[in-house]
């Protein structure tokens, strides 16, 4: 039987079929860039079904050819690979995590909170924690091969990559995010941030890699957003801040080895990839 390379990431694998690649998602969960013991049943299938999704209704070019196995080459017809993969065409890879900033949070809050900036450019003073931000903003993230990706200012990408990549890519961007935040807002849903990957095929930019899954984005119910923060408290995602959350109350140092999961994060954590898919598959 024919062998094709397989690259390991921390959640998928990835077989190159030459033009084209199999991207599978396991059930691995990875959180600050770690990969955990804990398997959370169906979830890769789950990501699989949300992000070919997004695929067929998005208003650009991406990587999605085919979820259906019949489509595959034969070794990969069978169960093991069945509903969890999507074959692709094969892109050269644009090595920035193109985020976008619909309010903040996480390492754009922190930034924000150190200097006043998001991607090195001012905000106004006295955003709190999660508000929403009057636009959406792109904050780009080198991918680094070695360690975690590194978030760098906006200048600092047209340095390396170039004025006109880089406005292109921040356009397309948050095209992408203002698409999606306004279908999610019929389904009762904030987008609050997301990333999204780029490469070429010849000389057109695609959208490639996974998109506006839980795994790459945060969502949260509009009535819990809008109670959390006139309340002050923590936004109480859709997505895998359950996790972020836990591992911020025990203080972990986010390096591995991972610390055990509780079977009740585990649980809350299937029960919210559900959720979302329901809802997203909805949207049209
Ligand atoms: N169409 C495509 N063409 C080329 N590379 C792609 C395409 N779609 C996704 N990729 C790459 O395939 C890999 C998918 O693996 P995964 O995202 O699970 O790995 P990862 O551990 O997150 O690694 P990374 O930090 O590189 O994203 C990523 O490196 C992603 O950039
Ligand atoms: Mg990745």
């Amino acid at each position: 039987m024919e062998q094709y390379p397989v690259y390991r990431g921390k959640v998928r694998n990835v077989y190159d079929l030459g033009d084209q690649l199999l991207l599978v998602a396991s059930d691995r969960f990875s959180a600050f860039d770690v990969v955990f013991q804990e398997r959370i049943p169906g979830k890769g299938k789950i990501l699989t079904e949300i992000a070919a999704h997004w695929f067929t209704i998005l208003p650009i070019p991406s990587h999605f050819i085919s979820v259906h196995p019949a489509d595959f080459p034969e070794q990969f017809r069978n169960a093991d690979f069945e509903g969890r993969s999507m074959l692709v065409q094969k892109a050269k890879r644009i090595d920035y995590e193109c985020v976008v900033r619909g309010a903040l949070m996480g390492s754009g809050y922190k930034e924000y909170a150190s200097s006043g900036t998001l991607a090195g450019s001012p905000l106004p003073a006295g955003i709190r924690q999660g508000e929403l931000l009057s636009n959406p903003v792109f904050t780009p993230a080198r991918k680094n091969d070695m360690g975690h990706d590194e978030n760098i200012s906006i200048v600092q990408m047209e340095k390396e990559a170039g004025r006109e990549l880089t406005q292109k890519l921040a356009s397309l961007s948050i095209e992408l995010f203002q698409f999606a935040a306004q279908r999610l807002a019929t389904e009762g849903i904030i987008l609050l941030d997301t990333k999204f990957e780029f490469g070429w095929i010849g000389e057109e930019i695609i959208l490639i890699d996974e998109v506006l899954t839980p795994d790459s984005s945060r969502f949260a119910f509009k009535n819990d957003y809008e109670k959390a923060i006139q309340q002050g408290q923590q936004i109480p995602t859709l997505d895998k801040q359950v996790v972020r959350d836990y591992l911020e109350s025990i203080a972990w140092d986010k390096n591995p080895p991972p610390p055990p999961l509780p079977k009740e994060i585990v649980d809350r954590l299937m029960a919210r990839y559900e959720t979302m898919k329901e809802k997203i598959l909805c949207i049209t």
